[in-house]
């Protein structure tokens, strides 16, 4: 409820202008976004590794409907492989199909993500595809089955060089990780951060959880190297105890969590010998991706403007 009215105000232009044009608006990003440009987010990527942990790298940027824009964006994931390889950081990408060109049209986005998957095939590095709202499930799908074959075999990563992620908010999700599977498609697990109407996806969060766990262990027991995506320690001593009590060893799976959240439990989970990866975005685009933070957990608003007033 709290959430949808978060995401709901997220939505005004006043309140968008409110955040990005105040300091108390990039203070609340700056706990999130790991700077502007790549220059800013590369120390932060050495910070993690430094600490025995993997990241992936977010170009902040969702929905374009400029193709010079979508251009503009594969060209830069693919300086953003050559960095990661240039520096031997410990990194792969997230990237997002309407940054891409999938508001413009199918074929758009399709040359743009080829243009990023061949490099990252000559740098052996992996591309995980993020999910975005329901209206893009179908087609972001369709493009990763695609876009599985059409690579397969061109690195030597398990799986392939693409992946994708699967939200158990919605309905849908136990199909679409079988259809993976199957195929032997990456998956990462999240809860999922958009707003959806009942039809689709459980309203309540507890069967949001409970469809989670439900897909964890079809992932942790069938699948090729699945991304557990969460800061729910029920939801990680869930996996940590199936895998347990199936003999998978934790070289099998990883969790994966959000720069700026939980690093203690992230420090943890590296001490007790799993492998943890942190999601890093930059960029100048950070409104929407802040606002799913924030009504992830509002008590994160009062948090920082309380902070802000104090100071
Ligand atoms: P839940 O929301 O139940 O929170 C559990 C606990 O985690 C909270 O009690 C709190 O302690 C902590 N917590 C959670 N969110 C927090 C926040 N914002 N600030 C501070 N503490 C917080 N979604 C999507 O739809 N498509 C995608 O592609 C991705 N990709 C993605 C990658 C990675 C690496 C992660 C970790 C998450 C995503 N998500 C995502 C977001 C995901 O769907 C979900 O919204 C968030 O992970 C929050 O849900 P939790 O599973 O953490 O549990």
């Amino acid at each position: 409820m709290l959430k949808h009215l978060v995401l709901t105000a997220a939505n005004m232009p006043a309140v968008h202008h409110l955040v990005t044009d105040t300091a108390l608006g990039r203070q609340m990003a700056s706990r999130f976004v790991a700077g502007d440009n790549l220059d800013a987010a590369m120390p932060a990527i050495a910070d993690l590794n430094q600490r025995g942990i993997h990241a992936s790298l977010d170009y902040l940027g969702e929905n374009t409907s400029n193709a010079a824009e979508a251009t503009k964006t594969a060209d830069d994931y693919v300086a953003i492989l050559d960095r990661i390889a240039a520096t031997g950081a410990d990194a792969n990408i997230s990237i997002k199909l309407t940054a891409l060109g999938l508001d413009i049209g199918e074929a758009v986005c399709l040359g743009n993500v080829r243009r990023v998957l061949e490099r990252a095939c000559a740098l052996n590095i992996f591309v995980r595809i993020d999910m975005e709202g329901s209206v893009y499930t179908e087609p972001t799908l369709r493009l990763v089955h695609l876009l599985h074959r059409e690579f397969a075999g061109r690195s030597t990563i398990p799986g392939g060089v693409v992946g994708t992620v699967i939200q158990s908010m919605l309905f849908r999700s136990g199909e679409d990780v079988a259809g993976l599977v199957a195929e032997g498609i990456r998956v990462r697990l999240v809860k999922g951060a958009y707003r959806e109407p009942a039809s689709i996806a459980f309203p309540n969060k507890f069967d949001v959880d409970e469809h989670y766990r439900q897909l964890l262990r079809t992932l942790l027991a069938e699948g090729i190297y699945p991304a557990i995506a969460t800061h729910d320690e029920g939801m990680i001593a869930e996996a940590r105890r199936f895998a347990h009590e199936r003999g998978i060893e934790p070289t099998r799976f990883e969790f994966q969590m959000l720069y700026g959240i939980r690093r203690d439990l992230q420090e943890r989970l590296v001490r007790d010998g799993y492998n943890v990866r942190v999601y890093v975005p930059y960029g100048t685009q950070w409104y929407p991706y802040l606002s799913r933070r924030m009504a992830e957990r509002p008590a994160n608003l009062m948090f920082v403007v309380n902070n802000a007033l104090r100071s």
